[in-house]
């Protein structure tokens, strides 16, 4: 053990992490709490060591916001002011997620918060086993482990090009690449395909990161409601589309973050209106194999007859997102184009990914694993539905979802969701406020694939009593 008292070898560590960069200026220190527990010292020998590092110039605490580093070392012996990165990132082509989004990643990764937030299957979903079987399959069958091809493995093409006939797209395995998950076929698109100043029509709400995504880009966003029978049709056929310098991003089967599925009249109505307008069409199918009920009404992209709709979808959600695994399918001039993107950007996805998903597809796992899925998740999703009607139904109202992984809760009374989120955190509960897809009503999306039985049963006993708290000041 060492002599030095607890609180000095924090501060040795601190100052060591931003003499020699680690922590630079701008940097926020973490809170109190995190602190304490990973020098395992209680808070006030925290609190000792921050106050002799802010004496030294080197901290500087700002109200509400926490502690920052605002010198090292070397900025204290010159005269020069010192660099400070954060400023610089202000600026980057790429803005910084939002606040409460960054929160909500940090949190996603701890143990002890239950995250009735997460958009991913749990850990009883996850085919622990099927991955264990594949990996030993194709441990023999790994020969090549260079850069690959920049369309991706021409196996996995094959065995996507199967997977998709059988939801009725007709797609070789020259119309597809594989992309590093589905997100990264939509900053290829934005980057490599849409025109900058062009618009983009996009769900309201609409998945967070699309928001984010075609603004670095470039491109004005123009918000269209999302109603229960998906995008507002009316809406979008009223809109000022310009020609080559609009597009259109649509979720239209279990729709995140609101579930909602569209049915085939509108498919076949806005597929019409689009090839009216010459819209181009980006459909992001991520979810369709998740059906729970019975199977989602076809994608867009079969009733496209002229090539109009890139197709994405991904096996994030149905496998795993650690994978990283997606496909992005298109005409052939489209996924050329996109290929040679992609290989400026980062050669290609991980060839171990793509090896263990053609296996996970041509063996047969892929479905059988999915139906367990599908199972399960209607077992979940049934469970969260009645513990909402057992003790939200007084202050909020939800559709049932059909498919997909998220229930979207609407409360009655126009309660603060930024104090929702605060409280539920500060009580060991994430969920997702309906403010971060831009949506600016009361509202929440509640993720059933994710969190065991137990833990929705808490987290909604949390949320009731945070939201009678606040619908009664509300209504006081
Ligand atoms: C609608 C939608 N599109 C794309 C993505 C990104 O998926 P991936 O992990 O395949 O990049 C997500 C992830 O949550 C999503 O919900």
């Amino acid at each position: 053990m060492s002599k030095i008292p607890r609180y000095l070898q924090i501060v040795h560590s601190i100052r060591e992490k931003i003499t020699n960069g680690e922590w630079s200026i701008g940097t926020k220190l973490p809170t109190q709490r995190e602190m304490s527990e990973q020098f395992q010292v209680n808070r006030s020998t925290v609190i000792t060591a921050i106050e002799i590092l802010k004496a030294e110039g080197l901290l500087e605490g700002k109200t509400g916001s926490g502690v920052y580093i605002v010198n090292n070392k070397w900025s204290l012996l010159t005269a020069n002011s010192p660099l400070d990165w954060s400023d610089w990132s202000k600026w980057a082509v790429h803005p910084p997620s939002d606040h409460t989004v960054q929160i909500i990643n940090e949190s996603e990764t701890k143990k002890d918060i239950i995250q009735l937030s997460k958009g991913e299957l749990g850990s009883d979903l996850f085919p622990h086993f099927e991955i264990a079987k594949t990996l030993e399959k194709v441990s023999s069958q790994l020969h090549e482990f260079g850069y690959g091809d920049g369309l991706g493995d021409i196996n996995l093409r094959k065995e996507i090009s199967k997977h998709l006939q059988k939801q009725g797209i007709r797609a070789s395995p020259s119309n597809i690449l594989i992309v590093s998950g589905a997100l990264q076929a939509l900053k290829l698109i934005s980057l490599g395909i849409l025109k900058r100043g062009s618009t983009v029509f996009i769900e309201s709400p609409s998945y967070l990161y699309s928001i984010k995504l075609f603004r670095a880009a470039g491109m004005a966003l123009r918000p269209i409601q999302v109603n229960k029978n998906g995008l507002d049709l009316k809406e979008l056929a009223q809109q000022k589309i310009i020609n080559n310098l609009s597009a259109l991003y649509v979720n239209p089967t279990y729709h995140n973050p609101t579930s909602t599925i569209m049915p085939l009249q509108q498919r076949e109505l806005l597929i019409e209106t689009c090839q009216y307008f010459q819209l181009p069409i980006i459909e992001d199918d991520i979810f369709r194999d998740l059906w729970i009920d019975e199977p989602a009404p076809p994608p867009l992209k079969t009733l496209d007859k002229q090539g109009q709709v890139l197709y994405v979808g991904s096996f994030s959600k149905t496998i795993a997102a650690g994978l990283r695994i997606g496909w992005l399918v298109g005409p052939e001039n489209v996924i050329k184009r996109l290929s040679d993107l992609r290989m400026q950007i980062d050669y290609g996805s991980s060839y171990l990914s793509q090896v263990l998903v053609k296996e996970f597809l041509s063996s047969g796992l892929y479905e059988s694993h999915l139906n367990k899925v599908r199972s399960a998740l209607k077992k979940k999703r049934d469970f969260l539905l009645a513990l909402l009607d057992l003790h939200l139904c007084d202050y909020a109202t939800w559709p049932k979802p059909t498919g997909g992984f998220f229930i979207w809760v609407t409360f009655n009374n126009n309660i603060n969701m930024k104090k929702i989120f605060k409280q539920s955190l500060n009580n060991g509960l994430l969920i997702n406020p309906g403010f971060i897809y831009n949506d600016n009503k009361p509202t929440m999306r509640l993720s059933f694939a994710f969190p065991t039985y137990d833990e929705m049963e808490k987290g909604i006993l949390i949320l009731k009593g945070i939201i009678k708290n606040n619908v009664d000041n509300f209504t006081e």
